[in-house]
């Protein structure tokens, strides 16, 4: 089932998905949450940070990492959860999990992150951005979903969407880490968060009603319990 929640902008889609978040946190405090990077999310992270929840026996468990990239690297994703997240929201060393952008082993890596996700228990609540393809975390579209954390070649869309934060699409990794479309559909709760007219394609196909890995996103059509918030401009004019 799909709930959907209309926020008017990007402020107040910050308020209602950070809302989501404390609540769930309220109703059972040792949750571990699946988190996303991205501009979108930056909203709620802010939001939360103002609020000062105590989310000290919190666990977080990232979406994907950018290979070849250091943690100490500001455009790591590792970065952005010290910079906006674990830090500010003052979670524990021991309770961040993250891939690693340096690993030696891409699959050696992506073993050892699922077997940490079902270590803690599953995830309760998954955050999800969503990409102008309609990929969730790293999950390109493509002929089938892959089910498990995998390390994938990143497409010239999603390079060309990310450029902005690095110089130009050439400076992009060519390759991430990311859970895959089974580790994601796992969690108990999912929330989709969308902002912006870019998006509007893709959320419209989500709404659209068909499942397929050509629109990665559609395949939360199969979850039982998926909310997403978006603002009116993603909404383009829908709901
Ligand atoms: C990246 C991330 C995704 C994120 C997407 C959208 O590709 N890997 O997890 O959802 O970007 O990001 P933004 O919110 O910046 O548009």
């Amino acid at each position: 089932m799909v709930e959907i929640i209309r926020a008017e902008n990007y402020e107040e889609l910050g308020r209602i998905a950070g809302e989501q978040i404390l609540r769930q946190v309220e109703e059972k405090r040792d949750s571990v949450l699946g988190l996303a990077t991205g501009g979108t999310p930056r909203g709620i992270y802010r939001y939360l940070a103002e609020k000062k929840p105590d989310l000290s026996r919190v666990r977080t468990v990232n979406l994907d990492e950018y290979l070849g990239l250091s943690g100490g690297d500001p455009r790591s994703y590792h970065y952005y959860m010290k910079e906006y997240v674990w830090e500010p929201l003052e979670i524990g060393r021991e309770n961040r999990l993250i891939p690693d952008g340096l690993c030696p082993d891409a699959e050696e890596e992506c073993r050892r992150y699922e077997e940490q996700i079902r270590v803690l228990g599953g995830i309760d609540l998954q955050l999800l951005g969503l990409g102008e393809n309609g990929h969730i975390g790293f999950n390109e579209p493509g002929p089938a979903f892959v089910c498990d954390t995998h390390k994938v070649c990143l497409s010239p869309e999603t390079r060309a969407a990310n450029s902005r934060f690095f110089g130009s699409p050439e400076e992009v990794p060519r390759y991430a880490l990311t859970m895959g479309i089974r580790t994601i559909m796992r969690a108990r709760r999912i929330l989709l968060v969308v902002s912006g007219g870019k998006k509007a394609k893709a959320l419209q196909a989500l709404m659209g009603g068909g499942v397929t890995p050509q629109i990665p996103v559609t395949i939360l059509l199969l979850h039982p319990r998926v909310t997403v918030a978006a603002d009116a401009a993603a909404l383009g004019g829908k709901f």
